[in-house]
């Protein structure tokens, strides 16, 4: 049974969120995917502007932007907003390629 326990701390210890900080990954994943809507300044495109996103106060009204806020966003943003335009993209529902551009947006 201690064994068995062991196993689960271990497994959920290197399952939960990616180590990587790839920034520059991140900032592959956006130009191609999310730049057609995102201005990288406080300036609104389609979506809100992203400078300093990471930690402020939502502009789509999901509360402050954690990090835990944003990978949940990242993943599905009407499993968080229902009626919300922006789409799912399935090259976030890899939480490498999540945690990559939530580090990428905590540089902005
Ligand atoms: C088709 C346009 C579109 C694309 C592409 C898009 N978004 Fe969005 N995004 C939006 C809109 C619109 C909102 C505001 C949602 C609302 O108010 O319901 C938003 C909101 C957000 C927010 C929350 C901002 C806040 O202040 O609440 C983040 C973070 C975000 N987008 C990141 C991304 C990332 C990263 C990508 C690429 C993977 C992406 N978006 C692609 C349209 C888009």
């Amino acid at each position: 049974m201690k064994f068995l326990w062991t196993m689960v701390v271990i497994l959920l210890g290197t399952t939960t969120y990616a180590q990587a900080t790839d920034v520059e990954t991140g900032r592959k994943i956006f130009k191609k995917t999310c730049a057609v809507c995102h201005n990288l300044t406080d300036k609104k495109k389609v979506g809100p502007g992203l400078k300093g996103v990471y930690g402020r106060s939502s502009v789509a009204e999901i509360g402050t932007l954690t990090e835990e806020k944003l990978h949940r966003w990242l993943k599905n943003p009407r499993g968080v907003k229902p009626r919300t335009r922006m789409p799912t993209y399935k090259v976030m529902a890899d939480p490498v390629n999540r945690q990559a551009m939530i580090d990428f947006l905590q540089t902005l």
